[in-house]
């Protein structure tokens, strides 16, 4: 039952960052570079296209915004852990990815003399984010993909699971997946991949992110002795919906909406007079959760969450109608509320991913001696290469996907045909690795019938630990709790099995896989949390509230060792431009 492929290029994720990988490899040779495009859902259903806000941009230097402000404000908002080089690298590239979207068909919103309209978010000091009302990922995954299907020699796999990715003496080969219409395992051998599986939000209860965000690629890099860099920090955006978790856009105070408490007060003048509800995301959640904590919150009698409220009364129907259509959809199909009459319920929600698959500037996988793995890249959120450091700045995420679709797009590309030019032989994966994966899936899951727990079970008990301990504020009792529920919990899972027995479309199959793959992701995250004694960006301890530079000023990498344990070290930030400053709003 195993399908052997051959592809110049395969690309796992098919969100805007795969997207864009994609069509920068067809742009850059055309036909002569075949491509597979994975997917494990239907390839216009990635995550990607909940993205709401915008995309940040320098668009418009003769009214004062400049490269280097975008650089400053991205590392000052990073709390100083990107890696300066590749932000002015990824701020660089920008403007011409926005016109490039413009060229492709891409509907921006528009100011009155037609140029592409910004509207103000978290942290920026100029107004850099480019939108389409408040539905810009969706816009710009439909932009996308109309442009790809215009080439040859690409085929698109929906509903393929990737499994692994095959890595031997340090060089790439494929990856193994289970298609799951047919339940056939299929071996894509490639000279070249790219991950861009997204990020790993669903490993808490309270999230903005789709069923499918579950740390795939994250697990699978792990699994293949690729490093993990700074999991620990987790973004938590100010404004989930209570109580279903779905982001009210960071557009929404960017157009003038306020956060309001039980006493009727913009509490953010305590806390950020200065940008107010446009500090960085990380401010404006601990302020919201400090309020919440001292008694200043409501709560949602149903579900129990506390929250605080988004006012955007006082923007007026039409402006909400025209800038943020969606945020109105969804506040009253899923709370009943309606924002032209009253305001939303909101609190933090688990959001981002900061870290990922360690990457250089290039989003070149680096292995544990900071040595390219030859022939694979990561791009977007799986990636870290370390541009948004501790705390992203709310619009640098659809950024960094295009910029790093881009760059792997292109570079794998270039090096796919330099090898055919030199008429090197297509990879072969071992057989012994092929079929150690194989009998991973078929023999041991596939065969055996579950213990007591089920892998329900074991996802909700994973998201009620982070969503309790690895918060907004965290501290080393919870974090200790939260390390040994998970350390269980990875214990529990190797006797979880589906109890779906069949090969054709087995979704407990792949809820199972899905699940190792969480619980893997969510102990880095909460061993790097636990070793890092500071406060940095979204990653806040009660217990160390001060920043440490002395001590901290480094990333973390955490990796799996052959016996399946998982080990720690660090690496230096590369600070090229401006050495770290106290960080103020
Ligand atoms: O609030 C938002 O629209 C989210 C944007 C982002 O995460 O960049």
């Amino acid at each position: 039952m195993t399908d052997t492929l051959y592809y110049d290029i395969v690309i796992v994720g098919s969100g805007i960052a795969g997207l864009r990988a994609a069509l920068e490899v067809k742009r850059t040779f055309g036909d002569k570079v075949s491509l597979a495009l994975i997917s494990k859902i239907q390839l216009m259903r990635s995550h990607s296209v909940a993205a709401e806000g915008g995309t940040a941009a320098v668009l418009y230097p003769e009214e004062g915004d400049s490269f280097a402000l975008h650089a400053w404000d991205t590392i000052k908002g990073a709390d100083f852990l990107a890696d300066q080089d590749a932000v002015w690298l990824m701020v660089k590239l920008l403007p011409e990815e926005i016109r490039q979207l413009e060229r492709w068909g891409m509907p921006w919103s528009r100011r009155p003399d037609g140029r592409i309209a910004q509207r103000p978010f978290g942290g920026h000091s100029f107004p850099r984010a480019c939108f389409a009302a408040d539905k810009t990922g969706f816009f710009e995954m439909q932009t996308l993909y109309s442009r790809l299907v215009g080439y040859d020699n690409w085929d698109r796999y929906d509903e393929v699971y990737v499994t692994s990715i095959l890595i031997e003496d340090n060089e790439f080969k494929g990856v193994t997946a289970i298609d799951m219409k047919t339940g056939e395992f299929l071996v894509f051998r490639a000279r070249a991949g790219i991950i861009a599986t997204g990020g790993v939000g669903r490993i808490y209860k309270f999230t903005t992110y789709s069923h499918t965000v579950t740390g795939d690629g994250q697990a699978m890099a792990l699994r293949a002795g690729i490093p993990l860099k700074d999991m620990e920090f987790i973004q938590f955006h100010p404004t989930g919906l209570v109580p279903s978790g779905i982001l009210i856009t960071e557009g929404a105070r960017g157009e003038g909406g306020y956060l309001i408490n039980k006493n009727g007060e913009r509490f953010m003048k305590k806390y950020a007079p200065e940008k107010m509800e446009l500090a960085p995301r990380d401010v404006v959640s601990r302020a919201e959760m400090t309020e919440i904590l001292e008694g200043r919150g409501f709560k949602d009698p149903v579900s129990g969450l506390e929250y605080v409220l988004l006012d955007l009364r006082h923007l007026g129907e039409e402006r909400i109608n025209e800038r943020l259509p969606a945020v109105r959809e969804i506040a009253i199909k899923h709370a009943g509320i309606d924002p032209v009459s009253e305001p939303i319920p909101v609190r933090p929600v688990a959001h981002y991913s900061m870290g990922g698959i360690h990457t250089d500037k290039y989003y070149r996988v680096l292995n544990i001696e900071d040595k390219w793995v030859k022939g694979l890249w990561a791009a977007g959120e799986v990636s870290c290469a370390s541009v948004h450091g501790a705390n992203r700045l709310g619009s640098n995420s659809t950024a960094e996907c295009l910029v790093s679709g881009r760059i792997a797009g292109r570079q794998a590309a270039q090096y796919v045909m330099k090898l055919k030019e030199q008429g090197a032989p297509e990879p072969k994966p071992s057989e012994k690795l092929i079929e150690k994966e194989e009998k991973r899936i078929f023999d041991e899951l596939l065969k055996h019938e579950s213990g007591s727990v089920t892998v329900y079970e074991v996802r909700a008990k994973l998201r009620e630990t982070m969503d309790k301990y690895v918060y907004v504020f965290r501290d080393e009792s919870g974090l200790k709790k939260a390390l040994q529920t998970t350390l269980e919990l990875r214990k529990e899972m190797r006797n979880v099995y589906p109890s779906d027995k069949s090969r054709i479309y087995n979704t407990d199959l792949i809820t199972v896989l899905e699940t190792q793959n969480m619980v893997d992701v969510a102990y880095t995250v909460i061993y790097g949390a636990l070793l890092r004694t500071e406060s940095r960006g979204a990653h806040y301890r009660i217990d160390y509230p001060k920043r440490d530079d002395d001590n901290w000023l480094k990333h973390t990498l955490v990796y799996m060792t052959s016996n399946g344990g998982l080990e720690v070290t660090y690496t230096p930030v590369r600070i090229t431009t401006w050495k770290p400053i106290a960080r103020k709003y």
